[in-house]
């Protein structure tokens, strides 16, 4: 080895050793006669001092040293002197006295500064993506990441699961997105699928016997990204046979609980996990992916809207509308401009506009409240408003009169929004928590049809199986979420394991006799065999160590993620590829392409 240390490893016990470090220049000072580099590898950074009149050889090479160059420096560990400890610092204690260094290679000027977590065009951090992980936070992000799977696999490992792989060129499992397509050259005119999601293999899985199974799974969907969305991601997959629904969410109660203690000692997380119904999810917070670590919860005022004059309220009310608000403590002298700002945003979410009731006095009085809406309600329906939402004196009201789902998604956002303005959420606080009792379909508006809550393979609750020809509505699905801090971490259900059933399932949701047979013929087949009643759950590995980073999008926990439009900036992928491959798999460019792929 060219060192026999590691920079950020070093500490005062240590003081007195002589130690080889390699690393890269993370910052270098320069004190005339002192030369100060932090050094730094994975492990942190160490302060290496170049001392003229220690090593003038070592002292001159240090004043030749620039930004990410990659030295090799041996020396002796001292305490710092007296008053320039760095207690920011793990190594803040100590310094490195050199006698020695050698340049091992030297580095082009970095287009962005890897010692300063200052914002980086996307662009470029993506492209010198080698630089970006340099960073200290990225760098401990990967490796919490690395914790995060391997006290995964130990902890399933101790519980009596299998890891088992499942291939990525598969055939087509619906998770609602697009599927990534491979042609294959031996079968020509043949498409595999990149798996959504291992669905079906896993429930195959346990058709073939393994009762517990687990994956740190790959999984590919076409669909549109946001911060908390790749086209490539990962997945803890898991599956179990003899199982009902509160064996797997106790299951992941004790792995996220046991999880956070053994990566993140410094988070909390709330014991026992919150189950909530679908419906409470959506009444309180207007989502099914709520973040229950503040209040500002939704109240419906459609009942005391619906018995005043104010035009807005009632005519959203015919139109099989809802009044929903939400009360927001100690906001209620926020200035026109600020309530506009407020308004501007909830015209972003879909809604027409945004009602503000601001309580600027002393007392909840029609006198004391600024509110266009003011005019048109009584006294006591205003008593009767604030005490709908246990508002006081200082408190602002943001309420929406809209369709239920519009007014939902705005009050949801605005929820958050606030929250965010006022620091209501507790970074230290992982608000994991259950949401339970979906509806087993959702009605497809545009297309005019039933629509799985969940994926086709989710079982409805038992005793409801009756209601599935006569009110397909009333049905409720064996599906349950994990959701923390507003975001959607796992999704999961007890499956369907009788041929004849998830056929007719089939059935309900619009696919044809030919189309079951050629698209799950196989998978079908297998549940013919003695399939064991199963579930399982797949949870978002990405999703789970951004939010143990404390990071807002999933892309500061991927080392190689793509951008935007579903470019890898840094290798140029997708790239376009030469005619001969193209023969070989069969595929003709339509001319548009083709002239586009020239003019590049
Ligand atoms: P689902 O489709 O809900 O369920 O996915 C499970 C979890 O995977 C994560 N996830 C994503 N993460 C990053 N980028 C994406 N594009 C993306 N899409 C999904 C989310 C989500 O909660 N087969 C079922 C699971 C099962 O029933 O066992 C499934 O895949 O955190």
């Amino acid at each position: 080895m060219l060192k026999n240390h590691n920079c950020g490893q070093l500490r005062e016990k240590d003081t007195g050793q002589k130690v080889t470090l390699a690393g890269w220049v993370h910052r270098r000072r320069d004190h005339g006669g002192k030369v100060f580099i932090d050094l730094r590898d994975r492990d942190g950074v160490v302060q290496v001092v170049f001392n003229a009149q220690v090593s003038q050889e070592a002292y001159e090479v240090a004043g030749s040293l620039r930004s990410e160059y990659v030295i090799q420096v041996t020396g002796e560990v001292a305490l710092r002197p007296k008053g320039t400890e760095n207690p920011k610092l793990a190594t803040g204690n100590i310094e490195v006295t050199a006698t020695g260094t050698v340049i091992l290679n030297p580095s082009k000027t970095p287009p962005f500064y890897i010692n300063e977590d200052t914002e980086v065009e996307e662009t470029l951090c993506l492209k010198n993506r080698y630089l970006y992980l340099r960073r200290p936070r990225m760098t401990d992000n990967l490796i919490l990441r690395h914790r995060v799977i391997k006290f995964i696999r130990d902890f399933l490992d101790v519980k009596g699961f299998a890891e088992i792989e499942t291939p990525c060129l598969i055939k087509s499992t619906p998770e609602g997105a697009r599927d990534y397509l491979v042609p294959s050259r031996i079968n020509p005119g043949k498409f595999y699928a990149l798996p959504q999601s291992p669905q079906q293999l896993k429930q195959i899985l346990m058709v073939a016997g393994f009762d517990k199974y687990f994956q740190i799974a790959r999984c590919f969907r076409d669909e549109d990204l946001r911060a908390d969305r790749q086209p490539e991601f990962t997945q803890l997959d898991l599956e179990m046979s003899f199982v009902e629904a509160v064996d797997i969410l106790r299951l992941m109660e004790e792995l996220f609980t046991s999880l956070v203690k053994a990566v993140k000692p410094g988070m909390r997380l709330p014991e026992p996990f919150p189950r909530l119904s679908y419906k409470e999810a959506m009444e309180r917070y207007g989502t099914d992916k709520p973040d229950i670590r503040f209040g500002l919860e939704i109240k419906d005022m459609s009942d005391i809207a619906a018995s005043t004059e104010f035009q807005v309220f009632r005519s959203a009310l015919e139109d099989n509308g809802k009044v929903k608000g939400i009360c927001v403590p100690g906001c209620g002298h926020y200035t026109r401009h600020q309530l506009d700002e407020l308004i501007g945003f909830a015209k972003d979410c879909g809604a027409r506009g945004l009602m503000t009731m601001a309580f600027t006095g002393e007392s909840i009085s029609l006198n004391e409240v600024k509110s266009a809406a003011a005019k048109y309600v009584t006294p006591g329906q205003l008593e009767e408003i604030a005490g709908r939402f246990g508002a006081k004196p200082g408190d602002l009201l943001l309420i929406v009169a809209d369709r239920p789902g519009v007014v939902n998604k705005t009050l949801d956002e605005l929820r958050r929004e606030m929250a965010h303005r006022l620091s209501l959420a507790d970074a230290n606080l992982l608000g994991f928590a259950f949401v339970v009792d979906f509806p087993f379909l959702e009605w497809n508006e545009g297309e005019h049809r039933w629509e799985p809550m969940h994926h086709p393979f989710t079982a409805p609750r038992w005793e409801d199986t009756a209601l599935l020809g006569r009110e397909p509505a009333k049905v409720r699905g064996q599906h349950y979420d994990v959701v923390c801090n507003g975001s959607e971490l796992g999704s999961g259900s007890i499956r369907i394991h009788n041929r004849q059933f998830q056929e007719e399932i089939f059935g309900l949701l619009g696919y044809s006799k030919e189309e079951t047979e050629s698209r799950f013929g196989g998978f079908l087949e297998a549940l013919e065999y003695g399939a064991p009643p199963h579930g399982g759950i797949a949870i978002g590995l990405d999703r789970l160590v951004m939010l143990l980073a404390r990071e807002r999008s999933i892309r500061e926990v991927i080392a190689f993620p793509k951008n935007q439009n579903a470019v890898d900036v840094m290798l140029d992928s997708p790239s376009y590829v030469d005619k001969r491959q193209l023969d070989e798999l069969n595929i003709k460019l339509k001319h548009e392409v083709l002239h586009h792929n020239d003019k590049e």
